[in-house]
C-alpha cells in the first residue's frame, strides 16, 4: 500500500504535495518523494518520512508536480527505491500504487530495446513504457502503456512540456479534488480536505486527463462523465474511512488482508522458497516471537503439527535469549509484524550464531528482521496504525497455513478440503463482521466487570490467552487466557459472579472436554459468554449467552475467533471510553529490551 498525490495550478507544487503527502502516511512511510515540473523535471526523494523530506529538500520551483508515500513490496525502502521514477530522459516521471505482476517481463524487453534501469522496483517499467510509446501525444502514450501492464495500479504520469498530469487506476484508489484554477490528485480524500472538498472518484479503468481548469475522464479511448461529490467528513474521519478508530477499521479490513496474503503465496511459491531444504529436512521446528506475533507462534505450533506430523518448539523470545538452548540443526522461524521488535531480533541473532538457518514472517519489507534472516515471507498486512494487532496477526495465522499445506503430509483429500476451506476464510470472516449486534450486546455486559477469563483448548488455547491480551490492553480490565483444564488448578478460587468467563469452543477432539469446563465454571457462579460455531443446541442448552460464529474447519476456527475477540475487546474499550488505538503505556514497535 502506498500514497500518491499530484497537483497542477497556479500555486508553487511543492508545499502543496508535501502537506497531502502527510495525510496519506497512514498508507506507508518507508521512504517518499516528490517531482516538480519547472522548467525541467526535478525530483526529490529519500528513505525518510515526509517531514525530513520537507525539512531537507531544496526548492523546486513550479505548478505542477507529483509525490508518493511507499509501503515497500518491490525492494527494500531506500533513496533509489522511492518513487517518483523517471525515464531515461528524466523527462517523463511516474507515482504508482499497487503491484505490475508482469514487470520481470517488460524489464527484460525494455532492456533489450535499449532501456536503462536503476531502481528494483516493478514501477520502473511504468516510465520507460511511456517513454517507448511517447510521440508527442502523452495520453496515447500512457493508454499504450496501460495495454502493457498486467496488475493493480494507480498511477500518476508528469511529462517535460506538458501542462497536464495524467492518471489512470485498475485496482487501487484514487480521486480528482476539484478547485479553482487547481486541481487535486490522491489516493486518498484526506490528502487533499484542506485545499478542497469537492471530490471525484475514479473507478477501476478510468484514465484521466487533468489540467489546472479541466479533468477529462476517458474509459477504453471514450469519454465519460464522473459526478462530483461534496465530502463532509473532518479531516480524522476521513483518514480511518470513516471508522471511529483505526482499530476498527483494521479489523474490518481482514477480509482483504486474507485474500491479499493467500495471492501473495502464488509470488511465494514462484521463488521457490522451499521450507524443506531451508530448514535442514525439517525433523524438527524452532519458533520465536513476542505479544501477539508469540500467540500465532502457538497456533502455529497446532497447525504444523497436525500438518508436518514434526514437533514444534514455540518459544518466547525474551526468555529464550536468557535460558534456552538454540540447536544449530533445528529449522528456526521468527514471527515478528514489525520486525523491530528487539527481544526477537536478538533471537534471530543467537541463532544465526549457532548457525541456524532462520525463516522471518513479518509485516515490514526491508525491516531488520528480513535483513538478518535467511529467508522472509512477507505478511499482506499494509500498515497497522493501532497498536493492538489485529489483521497483522490474522495474516500471520494466513502464512502459518500457507506453510503447513505446502509442505503437509496429510493425505491428499484432507488436503483438498483444507485448500478448498482456506480460500473460503474472507467471506467467513465476513460474516463475523457483518453479524457483530450480538458480540456488541456482549461488549456492553462486559465492560462493568474488572477481571475476566479467556479459556480454550487445543488450538484455541492461544485464542484465550489472544483474547485476554487484546481486551486488557486496550480496556484495561484485568483478563487472563487459560488452558480450560487449568482453571481448576487455582483460578477456580477467583470465580464468582463478579467474574465472567469468556469459553471459546471448537467442534474437534476438545468439544465435550470444554463442554465439562463450561459446567464447572457456571457451578462456581460465574457467567458464561460462549463462542461457538452456529447451530450448537448443546452450548445454547448450557448458557445465556453465545456468540455464535460461521462453521469452518475446527484447525481455521483461530481465524473467526480472533475476529469476534477482537470486535470483543474494541466494543468494551469503546464502551468505557478508553483511548483505543494508542492505549497508555503501550508502543506498537517495541525496539528496546
Ligand atoms: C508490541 C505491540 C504488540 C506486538 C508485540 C510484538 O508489544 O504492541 O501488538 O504483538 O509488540 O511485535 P512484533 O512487531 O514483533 O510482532
Amino acid at each position: 500500500m502506498c500514497g500518491i498525490v499530484g497537483y497542477i495550478g497556479v500555486r508553487q507544487a511543492q508545499p502543496v504535495l508535501f502537506s497531502c503527502l502527510k495525510r496519506l502516511e497512514y498508507r506507508g512511510y518507508d521512504s517518499c518523494g516528490i517531482a516538480v515540473a519547472g522548467s525541467r523535471i526535478e525530483i526529490c526523494k529519500d528513505a525518510v518520512r515526509v517531514a525530513a523530506l520537507e525539512k531537507s529538500a531544496p526548492q523546486l520551483a513550479g505548478a505542477t508536480g507529483i509525490g508518493h508515500t511507499r509501503w515497500a513490496t518491490h525492494g527494500a525502502p531506500s533513496l533509489i527505491n522511492a518513487h517518483p521514477h523517471p525515464d531515461c530522459s528524466g523527462k517523463i516521471v511516474v507515482v504508482h500504487n499497487g503491484i505490475i505482476n508482469n514487470y520481470q517481463s517488460l524489464r527484460k524487453q525494455l532492456t533489450a530495446e535499449g532501456h536503462q534501469f536503476i531502481s528494483e522496483t516493478d514501477t520502473e517499467v511504468i516510465p520507460h513504457l511511456v517513454e517507448k510509446y511517447y510521440r508527442g501525444d502523452l495520453e496515447k502514450a500512457v493508454e499504450a502503456t496501460l495495454k502493457e501492464i498486467d496488475g493493480s495500479y494507480a498511477i500518476i504520469v508528469l511529462a517535460a512540456n506538458e501542462s497536464k498530469l495524467i492518471v489512470a487506476r485498475r485496482g487501487g484508489p484514487l480521486i480528482i479534488g476539484v478547485g479553482d484554477g487547481e486541481n487535486f490528485i490522491a489516493s486518498d480524500v484526506p490528502a487533499v480536505l484542506d485545499y478542497t472538498n469537492r471530490v471525484i472518484y475514479l473507478e477501476d479503468d478510468d484514465m484521466g486527463v487533468i489540467t489546472a481548469d479541466s479533468v477529462k475522464v476517458k474509459r477504453d479511448g471514450v469519454e465519460v462523465s464522473r459526478k462530483e461529490d461534496k465530502i463532509l467528513w473532518s479531516m480524522e474521519d476521513a483518514q480511518k474511512g470513516g471508522y471511529e478508530h483505526f482499530m476498527l477499521k483494521e479489523i474490518h479490513e481482514q477480509p482483504k488482508v486474507i485474500r491479499d496474503t493467500l495471492i501473495g503465496w502464488v509470488s511465494l511459491s514462484e521463488e521457490e522458497f522451499d521450507l524443506a531444504s531451508m530448514c535442514g529436512g525439517i525433523e524438527s521446528m524452532l519458533i520465536l516471537a513476542c505479544g501477539t506475533s508469540y500467540h500465532a507462534a502457538l497456533v502455529g505450533k497446532y497447525i504444523m503439527e497436525e500438518f508436518l506430523s514434526i514437533p514444534i518448539r514455540v518459544e518466547l523470545a525474551s526468555e529464550f535469549n536468557y535460558y534456552a538452548q538454540a540447536l544449530a540443526k533445528t529449522g528456526a522461524i521468527v514471527i515478528t509484524q514489525s520486525g523491530e521488535t528487539a527481544d526477537t531480533l536478538k533471537a534471530m541473532k543467537k541463532l544465526k550464531s549457532v548457525g541456524c538457518r532462520v525463516l522471518a514472517i513479518t509485516n515490514v519489507l526491508g525491516s531488520s528482521a528480513s535483513r538478518i534472516a535467511d529467508h522472509t515471507i512477507y505478511t499482506r498486512a499494509g500498515p497497522e496504525i493501532s497498536v493492538a494487532a489485529t489483521k497483522s496477526f490474522v495474516a500471520q495465522l494466513m502464512v502459518l497455513y500457507w506453510l503447513a499445506v505446502s509442505y503437509s503430509r496429510v493425505d491428499a483429500r484432507r488436503l483438498a478440503d483444507m485448500i478448498i476451506q482456506i480460500k473460503q476464510l474472507p467471506e467467513k470472516v465476513q460474516q463475523v463482521l457483518d453479524n457483530e449486534d450480538k458480540i456488541i450486546e456482549s461488549a456492553r455486559y462486559l465492560s462493568k466487570f474488572e477481571n475476566v477469563f479467556f479459556i480454550g483448548r487445543g488450538i484455541n488455547y492461544p485464542l484465550a490467552l489472544e483474547g485476554a491480551l487484546k481486551l486488557k490492553e486496550i480496556s484495561y480490565i484485568h483478563a487472563e487466557g487459560y488452558a480450560a483444564g487449568e482453571l481448576k488448578h487455582g483460578p477456580f478460587a477467583l470465580l464468582c459472579e463478579k467474574t465472567p468467563v469468556i469459553a471459546i469452543v471448537a467442534k474437534d477432539s476438545t468439544y465435550d472436554a470444554m463442554l465439562s469446563s463450561i459446567k464447572e465454571v457456571k457451578a462456581r457462579g460465574s457467567p458464561v459468554i460462549v463462542l461457538t460455531e452456529e447451530g450448537d443446541e448443546a452450548v445454547e442448552e448450557l448458557v445465556d449467552t453465545v456468540i455464535t460464529l460461521p462453521q469452518v474447519d475446527p484447525v481455521l476456527s483461530p481465524v473467526v475467533n480472533a475476529v469476534a475477540l477482537q470486535l470483543l475487546a474494541y466494543y468494551v474499550a469503546r464502551k468505557r471510553g478508553c483511548p483505543i488505538d494508542f492505549p497508555r503505556n503501550l508502543a506498537k514497535s517495541v525496539t528496546v529490551e
